[in-house]
């Protein structure tokens, strides 16, 4: 699996007893330029978000609140993971599937993106993904 596609991203935590501050800094904490911020909230818990690929797009999703699953797909295998930390983020590049579900009741997923909204990026179908890796990795 493609693990310069994704993995974790940890921030840091400033804690002291009036509860934990964590922060990120554009430049520094995540490699991409943070061009746009959106966040899923009011999720009902047997929702189904996602469920597709981006063409040029870079992510990185974080459980603000509660937590919720993530799979990520390269096209060759899936891998799952749950978050749940505020500090923990899930760096998704470019052309990797992505599927999020079982949202906690109150979860809130905020996501940092590279680029603007454009739904010309989206790759919603399975099979064409699964066409253009191939022919990417022809
Ligand atoms: P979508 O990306 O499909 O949601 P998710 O991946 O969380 O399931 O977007 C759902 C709708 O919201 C779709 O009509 C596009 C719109 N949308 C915007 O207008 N701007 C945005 O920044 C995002 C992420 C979505």
């Amino acid at each position: 699996m493609n693990s310069q596609k994704f993995h974790f991203i940890d921030l840091p935590r400033i804690h002291d007893p009036r509860g934990d501050l964590t922060f990120i800094e554009g430049g520094r904490h995540v490699p991409f330029h943070i061009a746009r911020v959106y966040y899923l909230y009011n999720v009902p818990v047997d929702a189904e978000r996602g469920g597709h690929a981006h063409r040029n797009l870079h992510q990185v999703i974080f459980a603000i609140s509660g937590s919720f699953r993530i799979v990520v797909d390269d096209g060759r295998e899936r891998q799952e993971f749950w978050l749940r930390d505020p500090r923990k983020g899930l760096y998704v590049g470019n052309m990797i599937w992505h599927e999020m579900d079982s949202f906690s009741q109150g979860a809130v997923a905020m996501v940092l993106a590279s680029g603007s909204y454009d739904e010309t990026d989206y790759i919603r179908d399975y099979d064409e993904f699964l066409q253009l890796v191939r022919k990417g990795m022809a």
